[in-house]
């Protein structure tokens, strides 16, 4: 047997007699769309949020916002929208639109929410998130990701395609939360200043036309226009009561077209509120309700069962390893239909660590030990393999979930009684003289709370906190909301191309520095993104069409005039995940052996590029791709990313097919066009030191130029472990620096060289 985390005692497991009903339902007749709808109606109505159906559409009819706080799996997210789409919260030209802070929350919840109304995913329910699409014109419930109803807000400044916008997951406080819920506010003062002009303007017309069509004894009076526009009928009047019943009736009705006005506010037609719902699993709700003018809050109890918890007795040297005994542990000492293990890590690289060390142990497993499934979840996993989370496990198999934060609140995975908390995520962190880097941090108590929770949805459950109770004590209460810890200049770049000009009095709910605000705008002017006014450039709205940093924008906007297009695409796309090989800790030399026939020696962008071209000429053959040691589930998602720029850039007007064939200089000098602030110095000793900030950085160990001394670098990122490591770095001539943003460096004309 492995060696054991101690735990101060082992739990004692009631063995559950069978997987929960519904999952094996959910697999039944996927076909029929109706047939799988009526069998999950039973399920959506004994999710605790249906006793309070009634009361939430009446606030959000009675009010412009509503905050509503409810437990994880209480139904928020796939009850609400369907809740106001039978309620006619929608029309022929309105939709309602849910943000949720991650591709994977939009798109598994997509599908559920599909499922239970009973329509295809693409239809009446659908998707978008970025680099896909999967809603039609038809669409009336889009799951969206925040970042996507913000690019939105560009092409549609009213958001006049919806009536209703929920943000989802606000206690998170992601930055493009924070950044919509301002926007929204300002739409909806906007909206309901065009709507009252709409409904003067309605009535005067009624008014004329009454005058001049009917006599004068008809009781018309009666009538108020929340009847909804034309599809109301005059003909016979009517008792006052009855109109009364009449309209409750004509609200349940979906698709009601909206009035239509005429010429005078040609520009106001049709506008209506717009309804704000905003949705969150805490229970500090109260700033969000200050925020919107005191909105009410609705709470939704929750259904929780008691969960045991465990602390480890001393301190962990490397919480993976930790990860997987525990697991191992629980596999092996409890009845496998025990319920299932979820483990929370900080990403892609550890769950994929994590998910090789349990299959290398489950191939050694003696004989009468269940299987075990590692299902990994986090933000970048293909589409295909998400679903697997969600899948019942074969029989005599547990299933192992493998989950960044995303498992915390926004997914609600069924059949888990077991918790692993390793105490850490990844977060981004901003500092501006290192520029914006990835941390591994502790969490806060309020997620470490959350966490343990996820094992008491069904039946009372255990969580093991891979960290002391002294340890836990010492958590922060709350996490810093992220708009205060990284890098602004995407965010600005939006709010600018939206049209705020001013964007230090931008309405922020928490403000963020002035420093760091500053430090966007700077950042943004050496891009050329904004001029010497600080307003946008040409360049600047074009990179803000775009769905990337501003840096890789610039980047592909760059490759057109140096003509490798193709290959900045390629580079982007590569760079859009976190490791294109794998290493495992055993086969160290082996694989970085396997690695040297893609080695370029300018560096990771182009020895990138060169394994890109490899794979593509292999057709990402598996066996090729084991001796290579390359991750092919990774390599697909870049292959996916580079269809999806390809098709974003043709139809933003660049010739994507330039390319520079052999003379990839030119590549590495559209990089720093966009990368000049990611650079750092060879000094005297031997150390890397940064342009923009003079901190030493160090060249990451699985980097093709990790031992190699070159006069300068530059990288896409740093991580902050125990020490600086920048990642993805390639030699640069320091006089192209220079010249890639004569702005701010050009200083260096002069003297590096
Ligand atoms: O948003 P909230 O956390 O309040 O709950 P939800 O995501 O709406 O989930 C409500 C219920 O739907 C959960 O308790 C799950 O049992 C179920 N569900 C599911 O079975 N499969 C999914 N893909 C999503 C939800
Ligand atoms: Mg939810």
């Amino acid at each position: 047997m492995p060696p054991k985390v101690i735990f101060p005692k082992q739990p004692d497991l009631p063995a559950e007699s069978s997987a929960p009903a519904h999952s094996k339902k959910h697999h039944a007749a996927k076909r029929d769309y109706r047939t799988l709808a009526l069998q999950l109606k039973p399920q959506r109505e004994g999710l605790p949020i249906f006793s309070a159906r009634a009361s939430i559409i009446q606030q959000v009819r009675s009010h412009p916002t509503v905050i509503i706080v409810g437990e994880t799996g209480s139904g928020k997210t796939t009850q609400i929208p369907q809740y106001l789409l039978e309620s006619g919260f929608t029309s022929n030209t309105r939709a309602i639109a849910v943000t949720q802070p991650r591709r994977v929350a939009a798109t598994s919840i997509a599908k559920r929410v599909a499922e239970e109304v009973g329509t295809s995913l693409g239809g009446r329910v659908g998707y978008t998130i970025r680099f896909e699409d999967c809603s039609s014109d038809k669409t009336r419930l889009r799951f969206c990701t925040d970042g996507l109803l913000l690019r939105e807000i560009l092409s549609d400044p009213l958001l006049r395609r919806y009536s209703v916008v929920i943000l989802d997951e606000a206690h998170e406080r992601t930055l493009r939360t924070d950044i919509l819920l301002g926007m929204l506010k300002d739409i909806q003062r906007e909206r309901a200043r065009l709507a009252l002009l709409n409904q003067q303007h309605l009535e005067l017309t009624e008014t004329a036309t009454r005058q001049y069509e009917e006599p004068e004894d008809h009781q018309w009076s009666h009538r108020d226009h929340r009847s909804h526009g034309t599809h109301v009928t005059f003909d016979t009047p009517q008792e006052p009561e009855k109109e009364e019943e009449q309209e409750e009736e004509e609200l349940q009705f979906e698709d009601q077209p909206t009035p239509v006005i005429d010429d005078v506010h040609g520009d106001v037609t049709g506008i209506d509120e717009l309804k704000v719902i905003v949705m969150s699993a805490t229970l500090d709700a109260e700033r969000f309700s200050g925020y919107f003018d005191s909105a009410p809050i609705l709470y939704v109890a929750g259904r929780q069962f008691p969960v045991t918890t465990y602390y480890t007795t001393t301190p962990q040297a490397d919480y993976l390893d930790s990860a997987h005994l525990a697991t191992l542990q629980i596999h092996t000492e409890t009845p496998s239909n025990s319920g299932d293990v979820l483990v929370f890590l900080s990403g892609q690289e550890d769950i994929e660590n994590v998910e090789r060390l349990l299959l290398e142990s489950a191939a050694s497993f003696p004989p009468g030990v269940p299987a075990l499934l590692p299902c990994p979840i986090f933000a970048a996993l293909p589409q295909a393999q998400q679903s697997r989370v969600f899948d019942p496990a074969p029989e005599f198999t547990r299933k192992i979930i493998l989950a960044t934060n995303i498992a915390e609140t926004s997914l609600t995975i069924p059949g888990i009684r077991h918790v692993i908390d390793s105490g850490v995520h990844k977060v981004r962190g901003f500092d501006p003289r290192i520029g914006e880097s990835l941390l591994v941090e502790p969490i806060s108590k309020s997620s470490a709370r959350q966490r343990t929770g996820r094992a008491g949805r069904e039946a009372a459950g255990f969580c093991y906190r891979l960290y002391t109770e002294a340890d836990y004590a010492q958590l922060a209460e709350d996490s810093v909301p992220e708009i205060k810890r990284c890098q602004l200049s995407m965010v600005v770049l939006q709010l600018k191309a939206a049209g705020v000009a001013d964007v230090m009095q931008f309405n922020f709910m928490d403000r963020p520095s002035k420093k760091a605000l500053k430090h966007a705008l700077l950042e943004l002017f050496a891009l050329e993104a904004l001029d010497d006014h600080g307003e946008l450039t040409a360049m600047g709205r074009w990179m803000s069409e775009f769905p990337l940093e501003p840096t890789y924008a610039k980047v592909i906007y760059a490759s057109q005039k140096a003509g490798c297009t193709r290959e900045a695409i390629d580079v982007v796309s590569l760079l859009s995940v976190d490791s294109l090989f794998y290493v495992p800790a055993d086969k160290r030399e082996e694989s970085n052996a396997a690695q040297l026939v893609f080695k370029s020696t300018e560096g990771d962008h182009l020895t990138f590029l060169n394994l890109l071209r490899a794979y593509t000429k292999v057709n990402g053959d598996r066996e090729w791709c084991q001796e290579h040691f390359v991750n092919r589930r990774n390599m697909r998602h870049v292959l996916d990313v580079r269809q999806q720029l390809n098709r974003l850039c043709a139809r933003l007007g660049l010739d994507i097919d330039r390319s520079c064939g052999t003379d990839l200089d030119a590549v590495l000098k559209c990089f720093l066009s966009g990368f000049f602030h990611n650079c750092a110095l060879l000094q005297p000793d031997g150390t890397y030191r940064s342009l923009s900030g003079s901190q030493t950085v160090h060249i990451h160990p699985g980097s093709s130029l990790f031992a190699k001394k070159v006069p300068a670098i530059f990288y896409d990122q740093l991580v902050f472990t125990n020490k600086l490591h920048a990642r993805a770095v390639s030699a640069a001539d320091p006089l192209w620096i220079a010249q890639a943003s004569p702005k701010l460096y050009g200083r260096l004309n002069s003297g590096a060289s």
